[in-house]
């Protein structure tokens, strides 16, 4: 929130990306979803990804969650080079996505929920012991607490909460994997007003406890309340990066339409800075 928070993830050369991507492109038949882009978050920054529908946002989460594999580029975790060939070297690597549609189980319970296909098991006891079903629970209450999630109670069915609800459920699952990369995609797109606020103070606990987050979102509202710094796309490229401390939400929205470079070449230059967009990106390899 407070600027010097932005401040240290721009302004030390010398910390890490908790996550990087190089040249990233992916094509689909014909259409060029991304086009040479670098990406960087660090830890404890959330940043925003923004731009017009069909921009390339869902393609490049769905890279770093190897969903997509990219047709070049490289991807660096920590600043080791990565692979990410399928969603389980991206979930081993510490990289948590939660897509829209949430995939939770609305006749579960918000503890088995938490720990669906990842029972705790204690060898000795066997895997349905009411005793892991006691850790379970203790470790969701535990979770939730440290996310500052409020629910009637973790014994809830799914189906009965709120979309806010159900939107903190699927982030602390990825705090249960030990997620240190978060990927958010419209993560307030389908939430009132209420909900909407649990989801942005979810987010900024994530970035109190030191993660990482990306979020996409087309409400700028929301992204200038959470993010730190927001990355424009445009036709398949990273267009503009702005510290939101230097920026306005007009300027924001110039670089998603293209008026803030009217026809000119600063588009093609894939991470050409926008006017007011600070120099805190990595430099094109
Ligand atoms: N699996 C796919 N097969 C073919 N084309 C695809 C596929 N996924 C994405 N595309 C195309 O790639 C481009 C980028 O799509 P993408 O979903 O990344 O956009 P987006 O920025 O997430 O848009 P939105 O804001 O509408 O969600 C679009 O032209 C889209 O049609
Ligand atoms: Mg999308």
């Amino acid at each position: 929130m407070s600027s010097s928070t932005a401040g240290a993830a721009a302004g030390e050369t010398a910390r890490v990306p908790a996550l990087q991507m190089k040249n990233i492109s992916k094509a689909f038949g014909a259409v060029q979803a991304l086009r040479d882009v670098d990406f960087e978050v660090y830890p404890g920054e959330v940043v925003g990804l923004v731009g017009d529908n069909g921009a390339g946002k869902s393609t490049l989460v769905k890279t770093i969650a190897g969903v997509n594999v990219p047709d070049t580029g490289e991807i660096f975790v920590n600043g080791q080079r990565a692979h990410i060939s399928g969603p389980s070297d991206a979930t081993h690597l510490g990289i948590e996505t939660v897509y829209q549609d949430l995939a939770l189980c609305d006749n579960l319970d918000v503890v088995n929920n938490l720990y669906l296909g990842r029972e705790a098991v204690t060898a000795s006891v066997g895997p349905l012991s009411p005793l892991n079903e006691l850790e379970m629970e203790r470790r969701t209450v535990e979770v939730l607490r440290q996310l500052d999630v409020k629910l009637p109670s973790v014994r809830s069915v799914v189906e009965s909460l709120s979309g806010g609800q159900r939107q903190s459920i699927a982030v602390a699952k990825t705090i249960l994997r030990n997620a240190k990369v978060v990927l958010l995609d419209e993560p307030t797109a389908a939430l009132g007003v209420a909900q909407t606020r649990q989801v942005l103070n979810l987010i900024k606990r994530l970035r109190e406890q030191g993660l990482a987050v990306v979020v996409i979102s087309h409400n700028l509202a929301d992204v200038f309340e959470v993010v730190d710094r927001v990355i424009v796309m445009r036709l398949g490229r990273r267009i503009a990066t702005y510290d939101i401390h230097n920026t306005t939400p007009e300027q924001v929205v110039a670089a998603i339409t293209g008026a803030e470079f009217g026809e000119s070449g600063d588009a093609e230059n894939g991470n050409g800075h926008a006017g007011g967009a600070t120099g805190d990106v990595a430099q094109p390899a």
